[in-house]
């Protein structure tokens, strides 16, 4: 059985039509006061997983509420985005490693269980899961996107070192070129770039990158490769986050589009990540 959080009931939909199995029906609701409130209505089977990704605080209490009522079954949890995830380490003291304090909230939940994330942006939070945890890769699915587009002289960029590895896995399926822009960042909605060493001048640019939160790294990359003589951007991102005015910074800065997978259910999430799901729960 299959139970979608309130977050991720587009994915939980599809993993279950793929799997063939009972996608269970949920209520959530917000009490007066605000607090959360939910409830599974259908009879709940064993094994079961959960399906619910986290860009909130509120999404993280429904998570803890879904493995309250399962206590006592056999739980796969997939946190397809794991919010918090760029919080991993102490970079100044007095900090918490809030990525770190979310996993052993949920670890009193998880014994005898397995979970999974998609592309988290740090994958040492995995180790903070006191049961096997595994990051998935949705990178092939978004270079498989990009393969069906007709591109020109294409090159494959990656916004800064972190992301990569994940540009150089879609440049390698796609057989183009890959480098990457070193990014400096300022403050939390600042980044500045340095000069990459690649020639986009008049070559289609795909970057990659884990995530697109205010849309400041990316709108930054647009910016300097299009004055660089890029001919189009295009953006390929696993998670779209996408908060405040990040989509019109983007398009602002001359994107040609933007293609995210359903990790986080926006508009722009037309690639779907619930094969790669449904292959991990069915392993
Ligand atoms: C940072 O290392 C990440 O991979 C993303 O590049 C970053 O978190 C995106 O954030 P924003 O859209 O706010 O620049």
């Amino acid at each position: 059985m299959i139970i979608g959080g309130p977050s991720s009931q587009l994915l939980a939909g599809r993993v279950a039509a793929i799997l063939g199995q009972e996608l269970a029906l949920c209520d959530y609701k917000v009490f007066p006061d605000g607090e959360a409130y939910m409830q599974v209505l259908s009879e709940l089977e064993d094994p079961v997983t959960i399906i619910q990704s986290t860009p909130t605080d509120r999404d993280f209490v429904h998570l803890l509420q879904l493995l309250d009522v399962c206590q006592g079954r056999r739980v796969t949890l997939v946190v397809p985005y794991f919010g918090y995830a760029r919080q991993d380490k102490i970079f100044k003291p007095g900090e918490p490693m809030t990525a770190r304090a979310l996993a052993a909230a949920l670890n009193p939940f998880l014994e005898g269980s397995r979970a999974f994330a998609v592309n988290i942006h740090a994958p040492s939070v995995m180790s903070h899961f006191s049961c096997p945890a595994e990051s998935l890769d949705a990178t092939p699915l978004l270079a498989e996107q990009i393969r069906s587009m007709d591109l020109n002289d294409a090159v494959v960029i990656s916004p800064d070192k972190g992301a990569v590895n994940m540009a150089r896995t879609a440049a390698d399926r796609l057989d183009l070129p890959c480098d990457y822009l070193q990014k400096t960042r300022h403050s939390g909605t600042e980044v500045s770039m340095a000069p990459k060493e690649v020639d986009v001048k008049g070559r289609d640019v795909v970057i990659f990158d884990d995530m697109i939160a205010t849309g400041g790294t990316m709108a930054t990359a647009i910016a300097l490769l299009r004055k660089q003589g890029a001919a189009r951007v295009y953006l390929a991102a696993v998670h779209p986050v996408l908060t405040g005015s990040a989509v019109l910074k983007l398009y602002r800065a001359g994107v040609e589009a933007v293609i995210a997978t359903d990790t986080l259910e926006k508009a722009v999430s037309t690639v779907s990540v619930a094969s790669l799901i449904a292959g991990a729960i069915s392993r």
